[in-house]
């Protein structure tokens, strides 16, 4: 089964929701500048452990919210590989109204082109797709981010630029991907069924 409970199974790599003992992986991953140049941060964000566990708690407590419905959800997960060893980062926010998924995707440079994040992020379209009533999964590779760009269009991806969210600021560029998108895609390629 590709989803239980907390666990999103993919091919390659599982998706499970981030616990405390991740935080020294996710201080390492925030703070590398290879893996963050492409989201702004060519230096990486210089994140401390004391800001770290600041972040579980704002964390742990916005999880609280979302669980019992007063805010939009934040499923922050870790990408792990089959035998366990954490590789990447992904968020998974929707407003219970709203309609649309927000999808985050980050894997640690050291495993790109492993194909982990397309295995990772064709993990949780199924999800939201088979798993939840949302109709439109969005996400916001900054313009200059072509090898993401490149991942979410072979995905089935497409430019969105007049999408606007309540609340959100655009800072890159939209990318959606409807339901009815999702099954002509899933018709005519064999990508969501495993093949690369
Ligand atoms: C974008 C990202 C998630 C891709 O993860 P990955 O594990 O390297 O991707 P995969 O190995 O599954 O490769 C999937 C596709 O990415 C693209 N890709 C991979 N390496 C690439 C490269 N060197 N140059 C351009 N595109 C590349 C290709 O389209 C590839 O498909 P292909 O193998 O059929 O050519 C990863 O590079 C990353 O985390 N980058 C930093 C954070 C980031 O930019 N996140 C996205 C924010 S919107």
């Amino acid at each position: 089964m590709e989803h239980q409970g907390d666990l999103t199974e993919g091919n390659l790599v599982n998706l499970r929701r981030t616990e405390e003992r991740d935080l020294p992986f996710l201080e390492k991953l925030w703070n590398d500048g290879r893996t963050m140049a492409s989201v702004g941060f060519p230096f990486g964000l210089g994140v401390t452990e004391e800001e770290m566990r600041r972040w579980w708690v704002r964390n742990e407590v916005r999880n609280e919210n979302a669980r019992l419905g007063f805010i939009e959800d934040v499923g922050h997960r870790i990408v792990e590989t089959k035998l366990g060893a954490a590789v990447g980062e992904s968020g998974f926010s929707h407003c219970p109204t709203g309609g649309v998924a927000s999808l985050e995707l980050k894997i640690q440079a050291d495993h790109w082109g492993k194909g982990y994040g397309r295995d990772a992020l064709r993990a949780l379209i199924r999800y939201t797709f088979d798993h939840t009533s949302l109709d439109l999964v969005v996400v916001e590779p900054a313009l200059d981010n072509h090898r993401a760009r490149k991942l979410y269009e072979k995905l089935g991806f497409e430019p969105s630029p007049r999408l606007v969210l309540a609340g959100r600021e655009n800072r890159g560029l939209f990318m959606a991907l409807s339901r009815v998108r999702y099954r002509e895609v899933q018709g005519t390629q064999p990508m969501f069924l495993g093949a690369r």
